[in-house]
């Protein structure tokens, strides 16, 4: 792709300038791309209904095209307009988390090209809960496909600057409305096309939280178990990706075990010339002496590890260490999602202590 010059419009105290905002608005409306904040992680977006902005996101990602984008909306009567029947199920998981980090799947109507679904007859629709997303939906008047706007098998971006790192050059306009809102990590998906909704990635919307409003909810067995004989329906959650450059462990066990064991991996590695980060909490930092280490978060405050975890991965990289070792969380609540992202990262290598 040829080079462009990549603009960066800078959020002031009421948020981003009236005319850049307009400026925007006229790219998204022509066509180009614009990196905005969500409450979740950066988007990349474009007009979900162009069929030639969804291929030029997939090309600045470089991600395979047969990986669908989420559209995301500013008000319910545009998912209407985009799918081909509303559930009930829909009007109330909107009622009640939209706007919010929730993506739910549902069948498409023609108005959606194929390139924004990747190929699929199902659409994934999302309303943001983030001042600089809804102005730029409201302001541009289009439907917004996006996917997180890093690299494809980088970390999601939480940051203007990790936009910037990762897209500067390939994209028209990054919104730079600072660090992203209380989530950190991408939306929960949950597919309503099946007899019974599944949810294909966690995320800050547990299943809890689902099943009280909707009854029975599944997960999707392709994401528990990665040798499930079915792989997850979410084309993206099949890849490895969320990924550090170096090579990532997750260790888990009893809190003192899982300390001496990292202090161990860690003793050997740095003895042998290498740079090793450690991905520890509050509660077990000062027990490293050796290595780069990093707090993650309090593990009383799985929202505060879950807001960290993209921008520690993203740290390491820029520290260029040779491996990283991880604690591990219990997988309640939140902490699937957050066990879910962490093991992608790791390609699924976990040493349980
Ligand atoms: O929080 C988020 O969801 C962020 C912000 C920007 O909204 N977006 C995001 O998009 O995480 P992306 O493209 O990185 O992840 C979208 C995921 C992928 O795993 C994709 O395969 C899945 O959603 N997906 C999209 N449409 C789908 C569909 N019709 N059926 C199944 N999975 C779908
Ligand atoms: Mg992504």
């Amino acid at each position: 792709m040829s080079a462009m010059k990549t603009r960066v419009f800078t959020a002031g105290k009421n948020g981003i300038d009236e005319q850049e905002m307009a400026v925007a608005a006229e790219i998204i409306r022509a066509g180009g791309l614009v990196a905005f904040p969500t409450e979740t992680v950066y988007g990349l977006g474009g007009d979900a209904t162009n069929p030639d902005a969804s291929r030029k996101i997939y090309e600045a990602k470089g991600r395979p095209s047969d990986n669908p984008l989420i559209v995301h909306i500013e008000n319910f009567g545009q998912l209407e307009e985009i799918v081909a029947e509303v559930p009930k199920e829909a009007r109330v998981l909107a009622e009640k988390f939209w706007p919010g980090p929730l993506t739910m799947i549902l069948n498409k109507n023609e108005k959606i090209p194929y390139e924004t679904t990747g190929g699929l007859d199902t659409v994934a629709i999302r309303m943001p809960n983030h001042p600089v997303a809804q102005a730029f939906l409201k302001e541009s008047g289009c439907m917004i496909a996006a996917p997180s706007a890093n690299t494809s098998g980088r970390p999601s971006p939480t940051r203007a600057s990790h936009v910037w790192e990762d897209l500067q050059g390939r994209i028209d306009v990054i919104l730079d409305g600072g660090e992203v809102g209380c989530i950190g990590i991408e939306s929960t998906i949950v597919d309503l096309t099946e007899e019974v909704p599944v949810i294909l990635r966690p995320g800050f919307i547990t299943l809890e939280m689902l099943s009280e409003v909707l009854g029975t909810v599944k997960m999707d067995p392709g994401i528990v178990d990665e040798n499930s004989k079915k792989p997850p329906k979410a084309p993206g959650m099949r890849y490895r990706h969320y990924a550090p450059k170096a090579e990532l462990t997750l260790v888990e066990g009893q809190e003192n075990q899982v300390v001496s064991a990292i202090n161990g991996y860690a003793e050997k590695l740095i003895s042998s010339g290498k740079k090793v980060g450690i991905i520890a909490t509050e509660e077990t930092k000062d027990r490293y002496p050796e290595g780069m280490v990093v707090s993650i978060g309090s593990r009383n405050d799985e929202a505060q590890v879950a807001r960290h975890l993209y921008q520690v991965l993203r740290q390491f990289d820029e520290w260029d260490v040779d491996a990283i070792y991880s604690e591990s969380f219990p997988t309640a609540g939140v902490g699937q999602a957050i066990m879910n992202r962490l093991l992608k990262a790791a390609g699924h290598k976990k040493i349980t202590v």
